[in-house]
């Protein structure tokens, strides 16, 4: 892609749908007609320039539009956020849901990833390339990592561009259904899923972080409300931001994305900056392999994150926020623009809440298919406006994190802990789990059970009790491995049942909880073959920046497809191969620049020394 601008235009959809979102280009010099004046008047181009965190939304709206963004459309982009077009092109070509070459309206993207692969998606994958041929853009059907609906696996998302587009999960799924998606649309198939499918405990009493799934309404604010909703920020409201720190800090609130941080250090370092303003990033990003749980949460109870993110925007002295939703999640991201216009209308979000001076703004960008785009520093340059590769550290996003200033990013479900904790006081939000794991869990549980779905839990209940809970494996087979933690965690025996859900009882016996994922797989289950799906898995999602995780996630699929397609017939080229695995994957660990790349060779290492994946291999 030239670094100038090229002649080609945008189509006149193309246009509308840019357009449409950062309004009508004002001068020749925006993409807008060429008058006469133009070349009298000198522009600043600043202020145009710094909104080049539109960037994401407004290729998003040509791809929705269109199915596809062509060179014009690039072009058109460019000139409207004042950007050259090689930098759009840059950003259009990071993320897997975008394409800037030509497809068809309709395209459906079938989960190829762990837990839809435990459940038949290898035999959907063989029926569509028998009609259609192999996957492409051309031919209509693509594979796909995780969609983040592994409750419903083997799962697919059909997607009609369109004004609007339109976009449906489908699953469990089969090849029928996907090429009906393909011949009639996606709306004539299946209408949205109920957002109790993820939650088998619907309705159940005692639930705390669940118990308005399914219970109430979550396009209503009135329900909401009616349900205890912001009664957690009225009474934030009237504590200083310091005493709504004070009290995370003493319910011990840690993390739940994936690193168990304490939420209170967070928030206390970044309210410490002078440096203002300060922004509160939302992680719903949620594209960890096996994970559904935040999913769970939009489409079940939308307004408490709402609610949530305005308490720690008062907390660490936020005017705004931004919620980074995974792009996959049409059904939450139609919910949360309802839930923010809502609370808007009627004085919990915006100007001066509730009376109290405070006012904080809420905006949504969505990703568009890219894993790492999770991390946290990766995060700010994808709102940015840039390629979503992680920052080094430091500085950490506490001293300079969105546009350089002081920034928290939270999981969804740790900020959904908050109301809860301004409800029920710190004293009795700590008294729930364990001593070091307090409050409520969810667990996202997969694979080869009998109800998957996701589970709220005291933190401290085990791993056999988590699965029994989801009704056990399914169909009279025998357990053969669990993962835990996700594609970045490790796998499990099924005589380590007893281990205790809890951060400090996975860490005392060498796993992790990662993000709660719960995924088991029966004696039907190849793994050597799951573990090259997570080895393909890394390998995609490396932004490719560093040299040991870009090489290494080779390296690392190559060895095991080697091993998978060889299985016991060389056993001294195995054994080989997996003192290569080991090799890569410690340099992999020690060298590369983020979490991707340090955890990218976890699930495979603990398969292999653990479970003894590979053992009949050697
Ligand atoms: C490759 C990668 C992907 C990640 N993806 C997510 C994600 O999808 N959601 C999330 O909350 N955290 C994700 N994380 C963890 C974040 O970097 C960060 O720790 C988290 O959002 C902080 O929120 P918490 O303290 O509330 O857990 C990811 C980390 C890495 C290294
Ligand atoms: S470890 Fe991998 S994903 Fe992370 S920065 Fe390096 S190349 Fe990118
Ligand atoms: S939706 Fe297929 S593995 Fe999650």
């Amino acid at each position: 892609m030239d670094l100038k601008f090229t002649d080609a235009e945008p189509s006149a959809d193309e246009r509308e749908a840019v357009d449409r979102l950062i309004g009508v280009a004002d001068s020749g010099w925006y993409g807008g007609e060429r008058a006469a004046e133009d070349h009298r008047r000198s522009f600043g181009g600043q202020s145009a320039r710094s909104r080049r965190d539109l960037v994401l939304e407004a290729l998003h709206a040509v791809n929705d539009r269109v199915g596809w963004i062509s060179p014009g459309a690039l072009n058109y982009v460019g000139r409207r956020l004042s950007i050259p077009p090689a930098d759009v092109y840059s950003v259009a070509t990071f993320y897997a849901l975008f394409s800037t070459h030509p497809r068809p309206r309709r395209i459906v993207h079938v989960c190829t990833d762990i837990a839809c692969e435990a459940k038949g998606s290898k035999q959907v994958c063989a029926d569509l390339e028998e009609r259609l041929g192999p996957p492409s853009a051309v031919a209509g059907w693509k594979h796909s990592p995780c969609l983040g609906i592994c409750e419903r696996s083997p799962a697919a998302l059909a997607v009609e561009a369109g004004d609007p587009a339109i976009e449906r999960t489908l699953g469990p799924t089969t090849s029928h259904e996907v090429l009906q998606a393909l011949e009639i649309g996606p709306a004539a198939v299946t209408s949205e899923a109920a957002a109790t499918m993820a939650v088998p405990q619907a309705g159940q009493d005692g639930l705390l972080l669940l118990q308005r799934v399914g219970a109430v309404d979550p396009e209503s604010l009135t329900d909401f409300v009616a349900a205890e909703g912001y009664s957690g920020l009225r009474r934030a409201l009237e504590l200083q931001p310091a005493k709504v720190v004070e009290e995370v800090k003493a319910a011990k609130l840690l993390g739940r994305g994936g690193a168990a941080f304490p939420a209170a250090v967070k928030w206390e370092s970044t309210a410490a900056q002078e440096a203002t303003p300060r922004y509160l990033v939302c992680n719903a990003d949620e594209s960890e392999p096996g994970t559904f749980k935040d999913r769970a949460i939009l489409e079940g109870d939308p307004f408490s994150l709402i609610e949530a993110m305005v308490i720690a925007g008062y907390a660490i002295g936020a005017e705004r926020g931004y919620i980074y939703l995974r792009g996959e999640y049409p059904r939450s991201l139609r919910l949360l623009r309802n839930a923010i216009e809502q609370s808007r209308a009627h004085g919990y979000l915006g100007e001066d809440i509730l009376g109290s001076g405070y006012s904080f703004e809420i905006e949504i960008r969505r990703g568009a298919g890219a894993y790492i785009c999770g991390e946290e520093t990766a995060i700010f340059n994808s709102i940015e406006g840039y390629r979503g590769e992680p920052r080094s550290k430091p500085p950490f996003p506490f001293e300079a994190g969105l546009f350089g200033k002081p920034t928290v990013v939270n999981n969804v479900e740790t900020l959904v802990n908050v109301p809860l904790i301004m409800r029920i006081g710190s004293t009795a939000y700590a008294e729930l789990g364990t001593g070091d794991s307090t409050g409520p869990k969810l667990f996202c549980v997969s694979g080869n059970v009998a109800r998957p779905g996701v589970y709220e839990v005291p933190f401290g209940v085990t791993l056999g009790e988590v699965l029994e809970l989801a009704g056990g494996v399914s169909q009279g087979n025998s357990l053969q491995a669990v993962l835990l933690g996700g594609a970045a965690g490790g796998f499990v025996r099924p005589d380590e049942l007893d281990i205790p859900l809890t951060f400090e009882g996975t860490r005392s016996r060498s796993t992790t909880l990662g993000s709660g994922v719960v995924l088991a797989f029966d004696d039907t289950v190849d793994l050597p073959s799951i573990l090259v799906r997570i080895a393909r898995f890394f390998r995609d999602e490396s932004c490719g920046q560093c040299v040991p995780c870009r090489v290494g996630t080779v390296r690392q699929e190559e060895a095991l497809v080697r091993i998978s397609t060889r299985r016991d017939d060389d056993p001294t080229a195995t054994a080989s191969d997996i003192l290569l695995l080991r090799d890569v994957g410690l340099a992999m660990k020690d060298s590369s620049i983020c979490g991707l790349g340090q955890a990218a060779w976890n699930a495979v290492e603990s398969a292999i020394d653990r479970v003894g994946v590979l053992e009949e291999s050697t």
